[in-house]
Formats: structure tokens, sequence, C-alpha cells
């Protein structure tokens, strides 16, 4: 099984998010990054729901896969426990991390560099929940807008899981040390809190974190065949693991408008430039060049031309990802070996933690002295 796998499309271009930085002043995080890769740590990750779409890619794997290519240190989080955040039956979970390991290294994070691990085996990260959750005030966490928005859409009473989940993810983050997190857009309130869980620790117990920031990509937020945002709730996307029929199907019936001359209008063409943009990323274009080049011929023809690039650019990493679910021995070790790694890092950092707050219990020190 080889452990180097080429980046199989081109890379989207990444762009700053507008409120994780560390202010409009200091130079782009992307150009900090490729000025000095050694100084920052990824961390990003997924919750093991079901495979992942075109949005995920687009979103933030390709973005993981361009970091590892520039040399940073990649931690890929499988948030395993939260799952049950907005759901009580947790699925077929071995099946769906496999799943998740294998499209990872089919879309080209290596193995060899990039540490992939499930969230249950790192207890680290579940014990630095505990003084997080002392900086964070219940008000905050239920205003945060996603927080909300998931409540809605599990139709549930909030739970204390759900309501905490921000907090969770900034143990995923700081557990590991991660400064730099590949999100979409619906994340960055998370990683606000994120921020202020580091900021807020540093003041009380002493400097041990840094605050992370965000890495959005040109696009983050993706529409399905819909129109509305690509999420696998709405049976709208378009799978990593899709068929080249299946991609064709869904992307026939993607919405578009009825004006025949196809203009890059994001604003007021959503559906259209959406389509576009797909186009774009895939080919390493410009959505306005693209939208020129159908002009007259209409939503078929850009259909078409959709179809075409999406098929293109993931024929590879589908038949890499066949290959690989075929190894679940593999990726069941890949997995492993990322617990291991991830929980010494995270061991690490909770020394650390319980050094600033005074909890060093070890044999021989003198009550009264520090
Ligand atoms: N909340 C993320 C999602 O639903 C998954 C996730 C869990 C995550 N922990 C994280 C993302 C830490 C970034 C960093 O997609």
């Amino acid at each position: 099984m080889p452990t180097t796998i080429a980046h199989p499309v081109a890379a989207p271009a990444a762009v700053d998010a507008p409120v994780c930085g560390p202010g409009p002043q200091a130079r782009p995080l992307n150009e900090r990054i490729a000025a000095d890769p050694g100084a920052f740590r990824v961390l990003s990750g997924d919750r093991p729901t079901g495979p992942l779409h075109l949005g995920h890619y687009l979103g933030t794997l390709a973005n993981r896969v361009r970091l590892q290519q520039l040399g940073l240190p990649v931690f890929v989080v499988i948030a395993d426990y939260q799952v049950i955040t907005d759901r009580t039956d947790p699925g077929p979970l071995r099946e769906r991390v496999l799943t998740l390991v294998a499209e990872y290294l089919a879309a080209g994070l290596d193995p060899a560099r990039t540490v992939i691990f499930p969230h249950s085996a790192v207890p680290a990260l579940n014990q630095l929940l505990v003084p997080f959750l002392a900086l964070v005030t219940d008000a905050e966490l239920r205003r945060n807008p996603t927080v909300k928005a998931e409540a809605l859409a599990s139709r549930r009473p909030l739970g204390g899981l759900l309501l905490t989940y921000p907090v969770h993810q900034a143990a995923d983050i700081l557990g590991v040390a991660g400064t730099v997190v590949p999100v979409g857009r619906d994340q960055l309130p998370h990683l606000e809190i994120a921020r202020s869980v580091a900021r807020r620790f540093n003041e009380r117990f002493g400097p041990v974190f840094t605050p992370p920031e965000a890495l959005l990509t040109a696009t983050p937020h993706l529409l399905g065949s819909d129109g509305a945002k690509m999420s696998k709730t709405r049976g709208n996307t378009i799978g990593l693991g899709d068929t080249a029929d299946r991609t064709a199907e869904i992307v026939r019936g993607a919405h578009t408008d009825g004006d025949r001359r196809i203009t890059f209008e994001p604003t007021t063409r959503p559906q259209v430039a959406n389509l576009l943009t797909i186009v774009a990323e895939l080919t390493g274009r410009d959505p306005r060049d693209v939208a020129a080049d159908v002009g007259d011929r209409g939503a078929v023809e850009l259909k078409r031309r959709a179809t075409e690039a999406i098929n293109d650019a993931l024929a590879p990493l589908r038949r890499r990802r066949a290959d690989l679910l075929a190894d679940p021995t593999f990726l069941a070790d890949v997995l492993l070996a990322g617990a291991a790694r991830a929980g010494e890092v995270a061991d690490g950092v909770l020394t650390r933690v319980r050094a600033a707050m005074g909890m060093e219990y070890a044999r021989g020190g003198r009550i009264g002295s520090r």
C-alpha cells in the first residue's frame, strides 16, 4: 500500500478567515505560513456521520492536503464522541470512521506525515474539557449561531453535550497544540470560542496556549443541488465515493435559473455561480472565464462541464478510495498509530495544563513550597 499519494487536483486557493485572525493589521495567515511553515501546526476534523462530499473536499480537505505538502504538521481528529451531539444513535461508527480514513488518504493525506486519530482514543482531550468549561459562560454558548442552528435542526431539546460542543472542539484543537484550523465558514463561531478559551486560560493560569486561527478556502460554503448548503442531511450532495453516473444525475437535477446566458454573479445568481465555482476550483481557472466560455449555451452546457470537471478531478481519488476500503486492516493500523501519536502530544499538553494550575503531586515535594 503506497503511503505517499500525489494531490489529485489543483488545490483551491485559500483565503484567510475574516474574523478569526490576529487582526486586520497582521499579515494574512497564508503569507505567514508560507514564510515559516514550521511555526504552525494544523488541527482539523470531522464528525463521522457519513461519507464525505464535494463540499468537504473543496471546503477543507484540499486545504489540509495543501498544508501537509507545505510541510506543516497536520492532525486530523475524527470526532466520534461528538456524533451524539445532535442525535441519540451513533450509527455504524467503525464503518464510518474507517471510511473517513480511506477518504482522507485517497484525497492525499499521507499517514507517514499526518496524524489521523479518533477522539475517543485520546483520553487527555476529555480531561482538558474540565478546566475549559470553567472558562466559558452559558450565555456565550447559547448565542453561538452554530450551536443554535444545530439544536434547531436536531428538533430536540438542547442537550448539555451540544451546548458545550464548541468547548470540546477547543479541547480537540488546543489538546494537540493546533494553531491553524482549516474549516468551513459554519465553524467560525466555534473557532472564536476556542480562541477565547486559550486566551482566558493563559490569563488565569499562565501562558500555555497559542490562540488558533481559522483558515478558509475560496469555497467555504458550497451549495447542494437544491440550492441550499451542501449537506448530508439534505440529500443534495455529490459524494466523494459516488459513481460518475450518479454525479451526472445529481448535477443534472441542480437548480439554476431561467437566464440562458451564463454569468458569474454570486449574489443574484447563487446557483449558477456555485456550478461555475465548482468548475473553476477543480480546473484551476477563474469562474468568470468559465462563464464566458459557456456564454449563451446555457445551464445544460454548464452542467455538462461541471459533471466533467467533478468526474475527472475525482476519478483517481475514487479509485484509491475503493482500493483502500478493501484493506480495513491497513486503515485500522493508520488509526491506531495516529491515536498513539496524538496521545503523546495531548498528554504533554495536559501535563503543562496541570502544572500551570498547580496540580503537581509527585512524591518528595515539601508542603508550602513551590
Ligand atoms: N465540528 C466539526 C464538524 O462538524 C468537526 C470537528 C470536531 C472539528 N472537532 C474539530 C473541526 C476541531 C475543526 C477542529 O465538521
